[in-house]
């Protein structure tokens, strides 16, 4: 676990719904859903270490780590009831963590643009060059690279502001924070046999035009789960939540009513 606690921003009062970002994002990423979801929820979204406000703490960081860090924060507000654990892509890996390691704690799961798998060998050996790259380059060369692929074309063509948006967070995130994610990515263990086993109802919300992992894992993903319910998300890529707010928040908050 880190030594510190992560900075975190909160709104509402309800069901405790903890909205996990991807990366290299932050919790701004989640700027749609904190006072949208306010009503039928208490939204906390942290930062993860070396992202956004929260600084980046000793290496090496897994996905099991991370998921202790967002148990932390629970923990420092006296929140010992199951919440809802949602995630956004690496979120989502770590939202896997979260109700392996902590299943007690999860009444729900909300598991957006992600998937159960662990890298490839191909994965793994382009998160060494990614390493590699920020290293020598910096976060920004990252950024340039991954930018472009993120958001369904429309979004890019008549939501700019949304592109913006987006790469302005990305180029907020530490090299530290940058790096030790990659490795946490690249060494995460594959979640897709315990998904049978994951008792919680689930929502898997995907974007159609998602270029980083396709819909059909997303397809596959809900399938294996037990309680799964999966929303497509049309005119979206990787961050339906930023592309298409509302059509994102009111598969949440409808999912939130059935918890
Ligand atoms: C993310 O959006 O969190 C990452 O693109 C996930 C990944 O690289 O596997």
């Amino acid at each position: 676990m880190t030594d510190f606690e992560l900075h975190f921003d909160q709104s509402g009062s309800g069901t405790p719904l903890l909205l996990i970002h991807g990366f290299p994002f932050d919790n701004r990423s989640w700027e749609g859903q904190l006072k949208a979801l306010s009503r039928p929820a208490h939204v906390l979204a942290p930062d993860l270490p070396g992202f956004g406000d929260s600084p980046a703490g000793e290496p090496p960081y897994t996905m099991e780590r991370y998921a202790e860090d967002c148990v932390a924060v629970l923990d420092g507000l006296d929140i010992t009831e199951p919440v809802v654990v949602g995630g956004l892509s690496m979120g989502g890996y770590i939202a896997l963590a979260f109700v392996r390691h902590f299943p007690e704690r999860v009444a729900g799961l909300l598991l957006a643009s992600t998937r159960p798998g662990a890298d490839s060998e191909e994965g793994k050996a382009n998160r060494d060059k990614a390493i590699a790259d920020v290293k020598a380059n910096g976060v920004a060369a990252l950024v340039e690279g991954m930018h472009p692929k993120l958001l369904a074309p429309s979004t890019y063509e008549t939501k700019p502001e949304v592109a913006a948006r987006l790469k302005g967070i990305m180029l907020n995130a530490s090299e530290a924070g940058v790096v030790g994610a990659l490795q946490a990515m690249r060494d995460r263990p594959d979640a897709t046999e315990e998904l049978a086993q994951i008792e919680v109802p689930a929502l898997v919300i995907h974007g159609e035009e998602d270029g980083v992992i396709p819909i059909s894992e997303a397809e596959d993903m809900a399938a294996a789960l037990p309680y799964a319910e999966l929303v497509r998300v049309a005119d979206a890529g990787h961050l339906p939540n930023m592309e298409q707010p509302q059509v994102f928040n009111e598969a949440v908050e409808a999912f939130l009513g059935r918890i």
